[in-house]
């Protein structure tokens, strides 16, 4: 959170909340940057090269397009479960062959695995409440037992401003399930040297969120804080889990996303390269990121302090 507090701190000081002229922000901008390009010197990931003892190429080979089978609004749990590393019809999935999947299939570890396994539960009380019919058996939530399309709840795992996917309306609450290729064209406009890298998903998001903002489907476009930490962590996962370092070609994250299928070079990350300081620094940069690129954005002084408004309301509101 280090990021967004200096943020807010930063854009509420006296100095800029009396004076204004623009100057003052492009040296915010600046002090802000040049903040992030230090973070970004100081997180080096691990070199080792030690792979877990369940991964084989042969894995990559077990890939099943879902045809009609039970699926999600997250890419990656639907790749797991083409795999067959969750149950290939995406249904009575448990929180046990989650963990497993993450940790073999993926390489993760550490807090990114734990804030991860933090959704099985969730998942299995929403696959209750979706199902008030089914006779009520605590064993499941416990369990973590839930069907892919149970995370189609809005706001939990689906959210505003997807990489991939169009927002869901009221009027079509199941339009997340399908992969946009609309949406994916605009994302290769914002690679880099035929790279994605967290710059470029911070424009994406930030030019996706203006278009939805005005794109007049109810309910309105909402990208709380609570979801931007979400999708700035599933930025970490497409850049430095189905990519390496920061980055991804372009054409391998399309490959991904398209297919629901990791790219032909994949391997886990091995066992000791996900450190948690390097996994959350990477979360935090893009949270810095994205925000700083909206900030700089807004033309009037009252814009901008709405911004600061918003975090600061939202970091109160969030449970320490
Ligand atoms: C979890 O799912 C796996 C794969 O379907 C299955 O083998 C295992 O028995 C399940 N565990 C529980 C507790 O339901
Ligand atoms: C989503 O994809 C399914 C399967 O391809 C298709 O039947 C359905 O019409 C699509 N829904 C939307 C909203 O495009």
């Amino acid at each position: 959170m280090a990021g967004a507090t200096a943020l807010v701190a930063l854009a509420s000081s006296p100095a800029l909340t009396a004076a204004g002229p623009s100057d003052i922000f492009q040296s915010v901008g600046d002090f802000l940057k040049s903040q992030m390009d230090k973070l970004n010197g100081a997180i080096t990931p691990s070199k080792a090269t030690q792979r877990n003892q369940y991964w084989n190429e042969d894995i990559l080979k077990r890939w099943r397009p879902s045809g009609s089978q039970n699926r999600s609004p997250c890419p990656m749990l639907n790749a797991l479960a083409n795999y067959d590393i969750l149950n290939y019809d995406g249904k009575n999935i448990n929180a046990t062959s989650v963990q497993f999947a993450l940790e073999n299939m993926l390489g993760l570890r550490g807090a990114m695995l734990k804030f991860l396994m933090r959704a099985p539960g969730h998942l299995a009380e929403i696959h209750a409440e979706n199902h008030p019919d089914k006779p009520k058996n605590p064993d499941n939530i416990k369990h973590g037992i839930f069907d892919l399309k149970d995370a189609l709840k809005h706001n939990f795992i689906e959210h505003d401003v997807s990489l991939s996917r169009e927002r869901r309306t009221a009027a079509d609450p199941e339009r997340a399930l399908n992969v946009s290729k609309k949406r994916l064209a605009k994302l290769r406009e914002f690679a880099e040297d035929g790279m994605l890298t967290y710059n470029s998903i911070a424009k994406f998001r930030k030019h996706m969120r203006a278009e939805e903002e005005k794109d007049g489907l109810q309910p309105p476009m909402h990208f709380s804080l609570d979801n931007q930490f979400k999708a700035h962590g599933e930025a970490v996962l497409l850049l430095e889990v189905v990519g390496r370092n920061g980055k991804i070609a372009i054409d391998d994250a399309v490959y991904f996303f398209e297919h629901e299928r990791l790219p032909p070079n994949f391997v886990p990350l091995p066992p000791s390269s996900t450190s948690d300081v390097y996994m959350i620094g990477r979360l935090v940069q893009e949270f810095s990121l994205f925000n700083t690129l909206q900030f700089l954005g807004y033309n009037s002084m009252s814009e901008k302090q709405e911004l600061v408004q918003q975090i600061e309301r939202e970091l109160q509101a969030v449970p320490q």
